[in-house]
């Protein structure tokens, strides 16, 4: 069988498409019948109807049957602090089992959080660090697709919430970060994220002032797509709803808001560009003025 998860190249929802700005995330409360219940894990973890077993299972294993239930249990709790080589070989023959598909020679480290792995895919080679946490939680969407040899970073959380997040083949994800979507966010192949990037997917409603914004919808413009190539510098956030083109830089501690076209190397908050790398077969693209009030966003 090949378990190598599949990578569409296109065609998903974006930020530009009508009517998917600001899709009110599927799940809670509507901008309609909005109720002042607490949003997301908090609204399920409060829920005073639900049973601790109720909330476990929706906020960690999803709804699979008993005997999965039980050897995800198993896994988890008996392996998943082993130390040392034995560890790493007992994770890696047992932990393949608990994932919707998972490939050759994966390497797990100690203390992973894995929650809905029946919704989350594994390619070859894949490395989740010490301390990596992996959710995919929800019903709708295709969960979280990791392919061939992608190395996750210490302690970085990848999560989507009724979305499908994909990491193309080759893609590096540095310690510390945090990638979540809402919609559908693909970091492109052999892509870099340097420590504590923020790769946001969602935003919190907050058209109306009656109600706390913590008692309003999320919504979604879509995700974020990362091009193939392309090196995000440490601490940089990338917001909602935004693309960054193939092969750019996004220089440390960037704010993105606007789409990076392919090549570009922009910095600062928000993020603009300041010159391109020039492609090997191409001459390089006029930079834009930098003192101009205008965007510089040679694209628009
Ligand atoms: C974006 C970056 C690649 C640009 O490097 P460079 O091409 O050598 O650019 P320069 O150093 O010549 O800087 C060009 C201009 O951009 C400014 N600049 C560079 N990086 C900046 C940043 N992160 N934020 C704001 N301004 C920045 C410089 O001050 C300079 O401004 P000036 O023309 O007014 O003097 C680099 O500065 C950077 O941020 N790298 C990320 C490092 C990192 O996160 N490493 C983690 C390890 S994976």
């Amino acid at each position: 069988m090949d378990s190598r998860p599949s990578f569409p190249l296109g065609g998903y929802p974006r930020a530009s498409d009508p009517g998917n700005r600001l899709a009110v995330h599927a799940g809670w409360a509507t901008t309609s019948g909005m109720s002042t219940t607490p949003r997301g894990a908090q609204r399920v973890l409060t829920d005073r109807k639900l049973t601790a077993a109720q909330k476990y299972r929706r906020m960690v294993v999803g709804e699979v049957g008993a005997a999965a239930f039980l050897w995800y249990e198993l896994c988890t709790s008996l392996l998943s602090s082993w130390p040392g080589a034995v560890g790493y070989w007992l994770r890696a023959r047992f932990y393949p089992t608990l994932f919707r598909r998972c490939g050759r020679r994966v390497i797990f480290g100690r203390n992973l959080t894995i929650r809905h792995p029946h919704r989350i895919s594994l390619g070859h080679r894949v490395v989740l660090n010490d301390g990596v946490l992996l959710d995919a939680k929800g019903t709708t969407g295709d969960g979280i697709l990791i392919g061939d040899d992608v190395f996750i970073g210490w302690c970085s959380v990848v999560t989507t919430t009724d979305g499908t997040l994909e990491l193309g083949p080759g893609c590096n994800i540095g310690a510390w970060c945090r990638i979540g979507t809402y919609g559908h966010t693909r970091i492109g192949a052999k892509a870099l994220l340097a420590a504590y990037v923020y790769i946001v997917g969602a935003d919190h409603e907050a058209t109306r002032t009656d109600i706390p914004i913590v008692d309003q919808p999320s919504v979604s413009r879509g995700g974020v797509e990362i091009g193939e190539g392309t090196w995000i510098g440490t601490k940089a956030t990338v917001l909602d709803g935004t693309r960054v083109g193939a092969h750019a830089i996004i220089g440390a501690h960037a704010l993105v808001t606007e789409p990076i076209p392919d090549y570009a190397v922009a910095v600062g908050i928000p993020a603009k560009v300041i010159k391109f790398r020039r492609p090997a077969s191409a001459p390089a693209p006029e930079a834009p003025p930098r003192s101009s009030g205008a965007s510089a966003n040679p694209l628009e």
